[in-house]
């Protein structure tokens, strides 16, 4: 079970609205290198895995995923709001107006809905880390992207931090992934 604390993990307060700039951290909350995929990629991973050191540290990564995602919605929303229908339309944002008003929605700013396809839970603990490796160094590439199409500093602070969490837990994967070489090497039955 989760305790909901009723603060955001890192504050996110953008004050400027910018479609635009909804529309690209968008994929960051529904696309596919985005916080959803990342939490429930772990937090359907760590059943299976094999040591409790590895269950525990998905739970925990997919936990804060949860969080980051809870950000990047705030941060989404935040850039919608007050947006006028001039901006919209200057933004070429005019299906997301379309189809969900000025909403936060899993998905991306191209209209492409989250799909379950973009994550992969193989009942293989070492396919499964190598895939949450891969994750988190796409999810900081996206992030770097991200940056460089941002001028807000209210905009760009929250999506540094998020950047370095997601070369922490990159770290704590690469760390994790060696714990389960040394389970499979202590088991012997090559
Ligand atoms: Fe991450």
């Amino acid at each position: 079970m989760w305790i909901y604390e009723k603060k955001l993990q890192y504050p996110v307060r953008i004050k400027r609205p910018n479609p635009k700039m909804a529309a690209a951290v968008l994929s960051q909350y529904g696309g596919p290198d985005g916080e959803l995929a990342a939490s429930l990629r772990y937090i359907s991973q760590r059943h299976h895995m094999p040591i409790p050191e590895a269950k525990g540290m998905l739970n925990d990564i997919g936990t804060e995923e949860l969080a980051h995602f809870e950000m990047v919605g705030a941060m989404v929303h935040q850039l919608m709001k007050g947006a006028s229908i001039e901006e919209i339309k200057a933004a070429g944002a005019e299906s997301w107006y379309t189809d969900h008003d000025r909403a936060t929605w899993p998905g991306t700013g191209t209209g492409v809905p989250f799909t379950a396809a973009y994550i992969m839970s193989k009942g293989d603990p070492v396919a499964d880390l190598v895939e949450d490796l891969a994750a988190e160094e796409k999810a900081r590439a996206t992030y770097e992207h991200l940056i460089d199409l941002a001028d807000d500093p209210d905009v760009i602070d929250p999506l540094r931090w998020l950047r370095e969490r997601e070369v922490v837990h990159f770290q704590r994967f690469g760390e994790i992934l060696n714990k389960i070489y040394e389970w499979k090497d202590s088991k012997k039955y090559y």
